[in-house]
């Protein structure tokens, strides 16, 4: 029988898409996450939304990876801070000087935790200086969770990243979270998102994947997927935006070879954007 996910789980299926290109991803350690289950539910989903989300994802990975990596070795970041980080696995991925807050709904951030601190103290990882802080971002959170991450960061330089995120929440919580970005970040800061603007609902793809959702997905009422225009980060206070890419112009500078059929690939946005 065909089984449905959570929210929450989507991140088993993230990891498995970056754990199916390793030489792309750089995540060598993705694989420690799917189970049985979401694997069956990986497959699925490749075969009716779209071939090429692994490597969608793995570009994905790769180009936030290598941007943080070179900002790191700069210099620019002393801290990453990954709002809905599921099982992102840059801790382990980058230069171990920098430090890490790791924010994910309760379940998750809970069973991460667990997971990392065991796979530590095993020597399936290597030790990073991590901590792990849970919250809903469709709650009133914001506030508990600010005094919480300042403790931790300091005046340290961070980057903040926002990836596979947007799609799931609404615009208010948005503005909650750019709002709380400001407040926690300082000039010469970072941020990282990634949403689908708007025109890329009329893609194939696209269409197969709301469909998908809708049929597979356990979501809560409140779930309607959002998409984000180019004009919300060109516009947020005191951001600059400093980069665009999207998956077609990182797979043409990674995997310009691979061939592709454009309409059949999820055509998602990624940002970049510096505090002045
Ligand atoms: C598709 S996964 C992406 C995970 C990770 N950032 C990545 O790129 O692999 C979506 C993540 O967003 C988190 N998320 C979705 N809605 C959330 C909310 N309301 N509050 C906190 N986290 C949320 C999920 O728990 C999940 O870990």
């Amino acid at each position: 029988m065909e089984e449905n996910i959570a929210i929450f789980e989507t991140a088993f299926v993230t990891a498995d898409f970056r754990a199916m290109d390793t030489a792309l991803s750089k995540d060598a350690h993705a694989h420690l996450w799917p189970t049985p289950r979401t694997k069956a539910y990986r497959k699925d989903y490749v075969a009716q939304v779209s071939a090429y989300e692994p490597f969608a994802h793995c570009l994905r990975n790769r180009f936030f990876l290598d941007y943080m990596a070179q900002l790191t070795t700069n210099n620019e970041i002393e801290m990453l801070i990954n709002f809905g980080c599921g099982f992102s696995m840059y801790p382990f991925l980058l230069p171990k000087t920098l430090g890490h807050i790791e924010i994910d709904m309760p379940n998750t951030i809970a069973f991460k935790e667990e997971k990392v601190v065991h796979w530590q103290k095993t020597g399936v990882l290597p030790k990073r200086e991590i901590r792990f802080l849970s919250a809903d971002f469709n709650t009133d959170y914001a506030a508990r969770l600010k005094d919480k991450i300042l403790e931790i960061k300091g005046n340290k330089r961070c980057f903040i990243l926002l990836e596979g995120v947007l799609f799931f929440i609404d615009r208010n919580d948005t503005h909650v979270l750019f709002q709380l970005f400001g407040e926690l970040q300082q000039e010469g800061d970072y941020v990282g998102s990634v949403s689908f603007p708007k025109a890329v609902e009329n893609s194939s793809a696209f269409k197969k994947m709301t469909t998908f959702a809708l049929e597979r997905l356990n979501a809560n009422e409140k779930f309607e997927y959002q998409t984000v225009e180019d004009h919300f980060y060109a516009t947020l206070p005191k951001y600059r935006l400093l980069k665009h890419e999207h998956t077609l112009s990182l797979a043409n500078l990674y995997a310009p070879e691979r061939p592709l059929h454009s309409t059949e690939v999820l055509d998602e946005h990624m940002y970049i954007l510096k505090k002045y």
